[in-house]
């Protein structure tokens, strides 16, 4: 059985590290798990404002987030918290009230810094807003990734074999975690 696993970039950024830790990391996912990204860099900032007619733009995201059998997060940590563009992102598919796109919708969370904590406190603030959203999060393994010269190869393939294997055991982790919360939480029921 595969699933449709959507991925968010918690960065805008065109040389972002989380981007590149992303595309490492789907070379070495088992192959039941088929990778789409869900981009939100459209949607301007959240307001209630929107919520009587609901743009296209926040549309398509909210589309995009429950079509999807799970979401994998990889972001960056900004001054201690996640990024804002990625919080508005979330906010949009969080409303309107009683539509929040991200019920049951399995996650996982993952990300990567050039500092030695490699995104830990951000992912946490990530944790507990997907904790408030009722996206049931894998909890572990973590994964706090720390982003050196060379922690990329060439090829953009993890460079390091202890780290490769540890990030290959945290996607099959995923995976089973996606298939058992599906078992009780059918997509489309
Ligand atoms: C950072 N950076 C950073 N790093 C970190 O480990 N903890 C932090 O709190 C912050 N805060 C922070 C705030 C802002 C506004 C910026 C722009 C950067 C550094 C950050 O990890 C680095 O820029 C990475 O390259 C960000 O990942 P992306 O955007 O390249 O994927």
């Amino acid at each position: 059985k595969t699933y449709n696993v959507g991925y968010l970039i918690g960065s805008l950024a065109t040389e972002s590290i989380n981007r590149k830790l992303a595309h490492a990391l789907f070379k070495l996912a088992p192959e039941q798990l088929r990778f789409k990204e869900i981009s939100y860099a459209e949607l301007p900032p959240y307001s209630y404002d929107f919520d009587a007619d609901y743009p296209e733009v926040g549309r398509n995201f909210k589309k995009a987030i429950e079509s999807s059998d799970a979401l994998l997060i990889v972001t960056p940590e900004y001054n201690r918290s996640i990024p804002g563009a990625l919080k508005n992102a979330i906010d949009w598919a969080s409303r309107p009230w009683g539509t929040n796109s991200f019920k049951h919708i399995p996650s996982g969370v993952i990300g990567t810094s050039p500092g030695a904590i490699g995104t830990a406190v951000g992912q946490q603030h990530l944790r507990s807003i997907l904790g408030f959203l009722n996206s049931p999060q894998m909890n572990s393994p973590e994964a706090y990734i720390q982003f050196k010269d060379g922690f990329l190869n060439e090829a953009g393939e993890i460079a390091d074999a202890g780290t490769a294997k540890f990030l290959k055991g945290y996607l099959e982790e995923f995976h089973q975690f996606i298939a058992r919360v599906l078992t009780v939480l059918p997509r489309g029921a």
